[in-house]
Formats: structure tokens, sequence, C-alpha cells
């Protein structure tokens, strides 16, 4: 009895359910969200059964109202020609939309969303293709959280876009190209609620007004990437619930004040790439709760103060490029024991590095090239497991290289070392200390450039099975290049030159695996940088910045002692892009194989004794920015292509048979095609009036070069680095070179 009861209970409350659940959706507003998905170019969502409050995406409240409509990373796009939907305004009780990761586009101001939606609190159209302007307020007075981030908007960002936003916590527009200036009125007494801003990647400009200090529950300010300037505005330290403040990339300048030290819970403060100076306030240090300070590539000036020895959290910092100083050693680091990353480079830091250092258990990366330190290499530095990036040149030069070298190889995660201009005239490490040897097992980068260094190339870096970068340039190397460097799996970029190395080219450095096979070069990882390492394309330009190793394929071996034949082999090295064997002995022909070195973009055989033609199969070459083959033995004719013709003369100027564009002298159409026999002595004593000519020459070119290029290879390439899609940039980087240096020949000729 009792179950049949139960029974029929349950019926009863079954088929409520059911009866509700048929009722539950407005019908009206199943329509509008139909006539959207009409407006999709695919009908990706299963908008198919009745009730349209159980569709994927869509929750309704208790009267069958749509409240929440989240779609993000649908894939949505819209049909040719229709912009993001006027049909969703008519979903009035909508309180959640979160259209982000889609390809929706239309302009914002062309929508009713801003309009109808009276009561949406959350709108997250991250991510989409939106363009157009910002309409002149936000959506609702209810409204807690805007995120238009990664979008096409631009145009100013009203003020009067806040008026009625007494609850919004968090807007976000980062990544569009918003100008104007930041709108610090956003901060009103009521408007309290403010947690989280985020400007950043966008085109604002002008000084930060003051304003912000009326946001009493600010967190995180993010403006980086814009161009404002100005100096820091006073109030922003009255906001002293400030946990992040971001304001890297921009032209700010003045000191950072002693007011900063009333944010007591920062945790963040990125100024990095500003026009800051002054020194930096005493008691810093006070904001115990500092994680990471970077200020790089700024103009601050005297010591470090020692207050941030206090900060136990401090995990970076990073001081990089200013005009800081000071004696080093007084700096105590032993309670910074969470501390992994510490720049200091290119500052005026002197005195020898505490050891205290090597207390840091969980340093990952070292960087205090340029300045005036002692650096000793102590055994303790095996102690920090997790080093990675060690970077000391350019300071106090060390004796006892192979002491140096025998300690840091057992630094089992080491992938980047840079020792140029360390050491003062040693012997290359290669003796019995190394016979064992089987460190580096990490090692993608070494530099030991610019150290005199002499004996000859160690036959212990055959091992360095990862190694990608090595450079040995400036030294005093003397022997043959092993033909075992052609072995190594990951080598791509080498340089040896400014030494005295003598044999031939080996046959075998022709195999390189990296730069014969586009398939083995895309396997070797590009494993993400500690600290970033920068290039500077000219003296007067500022720096790019990489955090993966930029290099190119490169090899240099210019200014050795090299002779022989150039193998023809040399033609397998086809992702070759500079090839560097200036200023040695090579004789023979030019093989015609380096033309199948098609993504050449420079090729310097100048101040050899090669002879006969340029192989005609050069005109080919269609990425070739830089060629010089001048001071040799070649004749006949200059092959003609629109490359070759239009370097300047100097490029071919030396060898006394060459005729034709660019050189002044015409080829004789009778002569036999026949390389002429040019006496050696002829050029020989040609060659002992070379190098002014030639380097001035060189250096006429370099510098027209990056007076016509380099602002533009600086502003985009800047942009595009500090994105860190390396791949990227690169290639658009050398394209736009290529473009240049098109635009540029066309004016020389
Ligand atoms: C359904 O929505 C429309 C507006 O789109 C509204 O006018 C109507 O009253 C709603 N119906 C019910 C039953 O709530
Ligand atoms: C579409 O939804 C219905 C009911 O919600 C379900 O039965 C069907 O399997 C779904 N189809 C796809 C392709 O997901
Ligand atoms: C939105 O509502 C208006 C009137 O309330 C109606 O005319 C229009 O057709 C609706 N739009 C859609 C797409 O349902
Ligand atoms: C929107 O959805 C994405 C993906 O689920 C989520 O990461 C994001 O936090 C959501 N936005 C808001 C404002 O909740
Ligand atoms: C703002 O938030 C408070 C507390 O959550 C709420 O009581 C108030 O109604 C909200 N105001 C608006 C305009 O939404
Ligand atoms: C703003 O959005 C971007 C993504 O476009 C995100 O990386 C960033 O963290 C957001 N800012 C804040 C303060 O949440
Ligand atoms: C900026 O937006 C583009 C396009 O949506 C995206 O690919 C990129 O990752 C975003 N950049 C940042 C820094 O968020
Ligand atoms: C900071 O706040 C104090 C008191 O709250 C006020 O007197 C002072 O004027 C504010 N400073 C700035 C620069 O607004
Ligand atoms: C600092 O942070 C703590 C913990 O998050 C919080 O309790 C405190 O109110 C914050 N102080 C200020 C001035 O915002
Ligand atoms: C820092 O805080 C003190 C006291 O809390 C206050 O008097 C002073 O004005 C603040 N400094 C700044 C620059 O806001
Ligand atoms: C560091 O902290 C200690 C103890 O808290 C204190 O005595 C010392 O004065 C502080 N040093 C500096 C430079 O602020
Ligand atoms: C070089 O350094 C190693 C290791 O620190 C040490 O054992 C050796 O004695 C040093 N040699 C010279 C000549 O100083």
């Amino acid at each position: 009895m009792a179950n049949t009861f139960l029974f029929f209970l349950l019926l009863i409350f079954s088929s409520n359910i059911i009866f509700e659940n048929i009722y539950a959706c407005n019908q009206s507003e199943r329509s509008s969200l139909l006539s959207f998905t009409l407006t999709l170019s695919s009908p990706l969502l299963n908008w198919t059964s009745a009730d349209c409050c159980n569709w994927e995406g869509i929750t309704c409240n208790q009267g069958g109202r749509i409240t929440h409509l989240q779609l993000p990373s649908k894939g949505l796009k819209l049909k040719e020609g229709i912009f993001l939907s006027s049909s969703l305004g008519n979903l009035t009780h909508l309180t959640h939309l979160n259209l982000s990761h889609n390809s929706l586009y239309g302009s914002l101001d062309q929508t009713e969303l801003f309009l109808s939606l009276n009561d949406l609190e959350i709108l997250d159209l991250s991510y989409n293709l939106l363009s157009g302007v910002l309409p002149s307020s936000l959506p609702s007075s209810h409204i807690r959280m805007v995120d238009l981030s990664s979008n096409r908007l631009h145009g100013a960002v009203p003020s009067s876009s806040f008026q009625q936003a007494w609850n919004l916590t968090s807007f976000n527009v980062s990544n569009n190209t918003f100008s104007g200036p930041i709108p610090s009125s956003i901060c009103r007494p009521s408007s309290s609620s403010l947690r989280h801003l985020d400007f950043s990647f966008n085109n604002f400009k002008g000084s930060i007004s003051s304003g912000l200090g009326k946001c009493s529950k600010l967190q995180v300010f993010r403006a980086g990437h814009n161009y404002l300037s100005g100096s820091l505005p006073k109030d922003m330290f009255n906001s002293t619930t400030l946990e992040e403040i971001s304001l890297p990339l921009n032209s700010l300048n003045g000191a950072i004040s002693d007011g900063i030290t009333n944010l007591t819970n920062l945790t963040t403060l990125d100024l990095s790439y500003n026009q800051l100076s002054g020194v930096l306030p005493l008691h810093l240090g006070k904001l115990s709760k500092l994680k990471h300070i970077l200020l790089d590539f700024n103009y601050l000036q005297g010591s470090l103060p020692l207050s941030l020895m206090n900060c136990t959290n401090l995990v970076e910092l990073r001081m990089g490029t200013n005009n800081l100083g000071g004696d080093i050693s007084m700096l105590n680091f032993s309670k910074l024991s969470q501390l992994s990353k510490l720049d200091l480079r290119k500052n005026n830091f002197f005195g020898i590095l505490p050891r205290s250092i090597y207390s840091c258990k969980f340093l990952k990366a070292i960087r205090l090239n340029y300045n005036y330190l002692e650096v000793q290499i102590h055994h303790e530095i095996l102690s920090l497991k997790y080093l990675s990036f060690l970077s000391f040149g350019w300071n106090k030069r060390l004796t006892n290289v192979t002491g140096a070298i025998t300690i840091l190889m057992g630094c089992k995660r080491l992938a980047y070392l840079s020792l140029s201009s360390s050491f003062l005239g040693d012997e290359m490490p290669n003796g019995v200390e190394m016979a064992d040897f089987n460190g580096f097992q990490n090692l993608q980068c070494l530099c030991l450039s610019s150290c005199n260094l002499s004996g000859i190339i160690p036959s212990w870096l055959s091992k360095l099975k990862k190694l990608q970068v090595l450079d040995l340039s400036h030294n005093r190397i003397t022997g043959s290049i092993p033909s075992w460097l052609g072995t190594l799996p990951s080598l791509y970029y080498l340089s040896m030159r400014f030494n005295q190395l003598s044999g031939e080219f080996p046959k075998e450095l022709c195999t390189l695996p990296m730069l014969v096979s586009g398939q083995t070069a895309a396997q070797v990882g590009r494993v993400y940088l500690e600290l970033p390492i920068y290039y500077r394309p000219s003296a007067d330009a500022a720096f790019l910045q990489y955090n993966y190793l930029f290099f190119a394929p490169y090899i240099y071996l210019g200014h050795n002692c090299l002779s022989g034949n150039i193998p023809i082999e040399i033609g397998q090295l086809q992702l070759l892009r500079l090839l560097d064997l200036s200023a040695n002995n090579f004789s023979g022909n030019i093989p015609d194989q380096i033309s199948n070195l098609k993504y050449m973009e420079t090729l310097d055989l100048s101040m050899n004794h090669l002879s006969g033609k340029i192989p005609a199969s050069f005109t080919g070459l269609n990425f070739l920015s830089r060629f010089n083959v001048s001071y040799n033995n070649l004749g006949g004719p200059i092959p003609s292509s629109t490359q070759l013709q239009s370097f300047n003369a100097s490029a071919f100027e030396g060898n006394l048979k060459l005729c034709g564009a660019p050189l002044p002298n015409k080829c004789q159409t009778t002569t036999g095609a026949d390389a002429p026999n040019t006496s050696t002595q002829d050029v020989d004593n040609k060659k002992h009036q070379i190098p002014w000519f030639y380097i001035s020459v060189a250096l006429g070119f370099i510098t027209g070069f990056w007076g016509v290029c380099g602002p533009l290879v600086l502003m985009r390439g800047w942009r595009y680095a500090y994105y860190h899609f390396l791949d990227n940039v690169q290639d658009r980087f050398h394209v736009m070179i290529a473009k240049c240096m098109a635009s540029m020949r066309i004016k020389f000729v």
C-alpha cells in the first residue's frame, strides 16, 4: 500500500518536472537564439530540442528567461557580411555573456548589446575580431566584469563609460589599438569596487593623470606596451591595496618616489623599458611581499638599497642596463632564499661577488656581464641545482679558464653559458683535467669569444650533443677545424672568426645535420631561456629582446689562415643563411654548388685567392643581401641578375680580370670563355692596400643599411620580439630586412 502511494507520488512529481520543462524555455527568447545561429557560418551548435534551457551554453532562471550564454572557444564564425547579431540583444535577462575565443567580428557600437542588456554583470568577448570604437557607456549599471581584450577595437576609452558602473571590479581592454589617454577618471569614490585594470598592449598616449588613488580597492594596474609619458602619478601610491604595477615599454620618466613604500602589499613592480632616473627609494625593501622587481632598461642611478636584501620573497630581481653601481660585496644574499633570477647586466657594479649568492638555492639565472666585478667561480656554484643561465663576461678578466670550465661543466642544467671576454690570454681548456669529460650535457649556447685563448679547438666539445650555438671568435686558436664538428647534432651557429686556424675547410662540416635538412632543424626544440637575450642591430639602436636563442644558421670562419679549395659539398648546407670565409687563403674556383644555398643572405668570400668565374647560377640566390668577392683572382663577366648588379662595385673590386656591371670596365665581346690567368703577384700587391679601403666601404654600407632599415626593423621588431613568438619574429624580421635591402638597392641603382 505504502509502495503504491509512493509510486503515485513519484509519478505526480516527475510529470510535474516534465510539465515544467516543456514550458520552461521562453519561446520568444528561443527564437532569438535560433536567429543568432542563423548568422553563424557553420551550425556547430546542437541547438535542436524544444527546451532551450537545456541547450549547451544556456542557463535559465526559474521564469524560463535566459540568464547565461556561455560559448567560449566554440569556433563560432559569423557569415560573410554579418556582424555580431543584435538578436542577442533580445535576451534582456542575460547576466553572463561569454563568447571569448571565437571569430566574431563587427563593430561594438553598432550592436544593440550594449543598449538592451540591462541586467548584464559579466561580459567576456575577449579573443575575437571585434572592431570599431567603444560605445559611450558600458552595458548595464550591474556590470561587474568587462573583458574585451585581444580584439581590434580602437579609439578612446571614454570616461563616460564608467559613470553608471557602480559595481565594476575588472576592466580589461588589453591587446587592442585603443588610443588617447588612460581614463584615470575610471576611479571615482563611487567606483570603489575596481580591482583589476588592464590597458596594456595598446596605443595609449600622454601622462597617467592622477585619479588612480581614488580606486581604494585596486589590486592590479597594467598599462605596459603603450606610449605613456610623464612621471608616475603620485596618488597611485595612495592605492595601498595595489599588488601589481606593470607599466613596461612606455616612456615614463622621473624618479620612483619614496611613496611607493606605502604599497605594502605590492608583489610585482615592472617598470622596465622606460626612462626612469634618480636613485631607488632607500626603503624599497620595506615592501616585504615583493616577488618580482623588473626595472631593466632605465636610467636609474645610485646603489641597490640594502633593504632589498630583506625581501625574503624575492623571486626576480632585474635591474640590467641602468647606471646603478656600488660595491656588490656589500650585499648579503643569504635571506633571498626564493631568488630565481638575478640580472644586473650593464651597470657600474664593482667588487667581489659575495659567496652568499650561493645560498640562493633556487637560482636559475645569473647575469652580471658588463660591470667591473670580480667573479671567481667556486665549487659552491654546484649547489645551485637549477642554474641554467649564466653570463658574467666583460667584467674583470680572470685567470684559470680550465679551472672555471672544469667546475661549470658539473652544472647539470646549464643551457646558456656566456664567458666572453672573461679570461686573459690563457690556454683553451683541453688538458688531462678534461680527459673524462662528462659535463655540459644540456648546454645549448657556449660563448667564449674575445678571451685571447690559445691552443686548439678542444675535443670535449664533440660530446655536447645539445649545443646549438658555439662562439669562439676573437681568440688565438690554432690548428685545423676538426671534422667531428660536422657531427654535432644540434649545432647551427658557428663562429670562429678572428683566430689562427689553418688547414682546409673540412668536407665533414658540410654534413651538419641542422643545416642539411629542415626536418632535423624542426626537431631541435627551442628551449625557453630564463632571461631574455638582447640583440642590438646597430650602435645607436635600442635592443631587441628574445626569450629563445635567436641566432640564425650562420658559419663565420673569416680572418683565419684556412687554405685549399672550398669543397663542393658545401652545397649540402641548404639552410645556411650566412657564410663568411673572408680573409683566408682559399684558392681554386668558387663552387657552383653554393647556389644550392637558397636562403643565403650574406656571402663573403673576399680577400682569398679564388680564381675562375663567378658561377652563373649565383643569379638564383634571391635572398642575397650582402655579397663580397673582392680581392681574389676572379675573372670573366659578372653574371647578370637583379641581385648581383645591385651590389656596390666594391663587392667585386680587386679582381683584375672581372668585368661588367657594376664594375666600370665593360666586358670585351670577343673575350673567350676562359678565366683569365691573373698573376697572383698583382693581386697580392693589391691585397696589401686592401684593409682600409675595404673596411671603410664595408662600414659605409653597414651604416647605410642600418640608417635606412634600422629604425623600421627596430620599431616593428621590438614590439613583435616582446611577444616572444620567436619563429614568427624571425621570419617577419628577415622578410623585413630583405624588403628593406631590396628597396635600398633600388636607390643605389
Ligand atoms: C518571453 O519573453 C518576452 C520578451 O522576449 C516577454 O515579452 C514575454 O513576457 C516572455 N514570456 C514569458 C512567459 O515570460
Ligand atoms: C544533440 O542533442 C541531443 C539532445 O540534447 C542528443 O541526443 C544528440 O546526441 C546530440 N547530437 C550531437 C551530435 O551531439
Ligand atoms: C527582438 O525583439 C523585437 C521586438 O521586441 C522583434 O521585433 C525582433 O524580431 C526580435 N529579434 C529577434 C532576432 O528575435
Ligand atoms: C569565459 O570562458 C572562458 C573559458 O571557459 C574562461 O576561461 C573565462 O574565465 C570566462 N570568462 C569569464 C569572465 O568568466
Ligand atoms: C552592487 O553590488 C551590491 C552588493 O553586491 C548590490 O547590493 C547592488 O545592488 C549592486 N548594484 C548594482 C547597481 O548592481
Ligand atoms: C587581460 O586579458 C589578457 C588576455 O587577453 C590576460 O592575459 C590578462 O591577464 C588580463 N588582465 C588581467 C588584469 O586579468
Ligand atoms: C593579442 O591578440 C592576438 C590576436 O587575438 C593574439 O594572437 C595574441 O596572442 C595576443 N597577444 C597578447 C600579448 O595577449
Ligand atoms: C593620499 O591620501 C591622503 C589621505 O588619504 C591625502 O591627504 C593625500 O592628498 C593623497 N595624496 C594624493 C597625491 O592624492
Ligand atoms: C594586504 O593583503 C592582505 C592579505 O591579502 C589583506 O588582508 C590586507 O587588507 C591588504 N592590505 C591592504 C592595505 O590592502
Ligand atoms: C604614505 O602613507 C603616509 C601615512 O600612511 C601618508 O602620510 C603619505 O601621504 C603617503 N604617501 C604617499 C605618497 O601617498
Ligand atoms: C633588515 O631586517 C632586519 C630585521 O628585520 C633589520 O634589523 C634591518 O635593519 C633591515 N635592514 C635594512 C637595510 O632595512
Ligand atoms: C685552477 O682552478 C682549479 C679549480 O678551482 C684549481 O684546482 C687549480 O689549482 C687552479 N689552477 C691554477 C693554476 O690556479
